[in-house]
């Protein structure tokens, strides 16, 4: 009898469907909705703060130059990686990130803690003709984020629609904004970005 229930069910896509889909919901439920309520995955770690508003314009570039396409900003907890990047990524770092820069694919290196590891000058150095740093290196250049100043007059509102989704900018930062980018270079911003990634866990390796 149960033999011919499976025959039923396997013959009849109509049925399938629709019961490979409670079963893998079940799945997903046991799974997912926990973390909502974990603590580990919700708290900011220790001493966590929003990225201040030149930074934040910099993720923005960071975002609008394909950064993202070849480089991750997530170490795995293996050994191979944390020699290599330093502590791996802990998901109370990233409780202030809309959206997430983890990405998937490393053409480059991951940057999730590349803050501090060279001076302001290498960066812009790198980001102006990676070649003049890394001879064998293939990452494009971004002349022209040394031409180029960033538009402060957005910079507070994106900062008030990301404290509606709970990142805890205050009054202060938000109408400093304008004041804080102002006269300042594209590249500026985005050796300010990369400079404070990751740097809220100790970097020692
Ligand atoms: C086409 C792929 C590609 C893109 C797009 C790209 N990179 Fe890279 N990046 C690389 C490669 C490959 C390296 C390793 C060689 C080197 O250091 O130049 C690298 C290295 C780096 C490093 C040094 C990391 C370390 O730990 O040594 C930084 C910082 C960096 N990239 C930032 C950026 C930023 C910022 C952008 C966007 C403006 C960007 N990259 C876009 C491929 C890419």
């Amino acid at each position: 009898m149960a033999s011919l229930n499976h025959e039923m069910i396997e013959k009849n896509l109509g049925l399938m469907i629709p019961l490979i889909i409670v079963v893998i919901s079940f799945g997903a439920l046991a799974e997912i909705i926990p973390l909502f309520f974990s603590k580990q995955v919700v708290e900011p770690v220790a001493g966590l703060k929003p990225t201040p508003a030149l930074a934040l314009e910099g993720r923005d570039i960071y975002i609008r130059e394909g950064c993202t396409v070849c480089h991750t900003q997530m170490i795995r907890p293996f050994r191979a990686e944390t020699e290599r990047y330093g502590h791996y990524s802990v998901s109370g770092e990233f409780v202030y990130e809309h959206p997430f820069l983890w990405g998937s694919k490393r053409t480059g290196p991951d940057l999730a803690r590349v803050g501090g590891k060279y001076s302001d000058a290498w960066h812009r150095a790198h980001l102006y003709n990676p070649r003049d740093v890394v001879p064998e290196s293939n990452m494009p250049a971004f002349p022209w984020l040394f031409n180029t100043q960033v538009d402060g007059s957005v910079t507070g509102a994106k900062m008030e629609a990301l404290r509606k989704v709970g990142v805890p900018y205050t009054d202060d930062d938000i109408a400093g904004a304008a004041a804080a980018v102002e006269g300042k270079y594209e590249i500026e911003a985005l050796v300010a970005y990369l400079q404070q990634l990751g740097t809220v866990i100790s970097n020692k390796r």
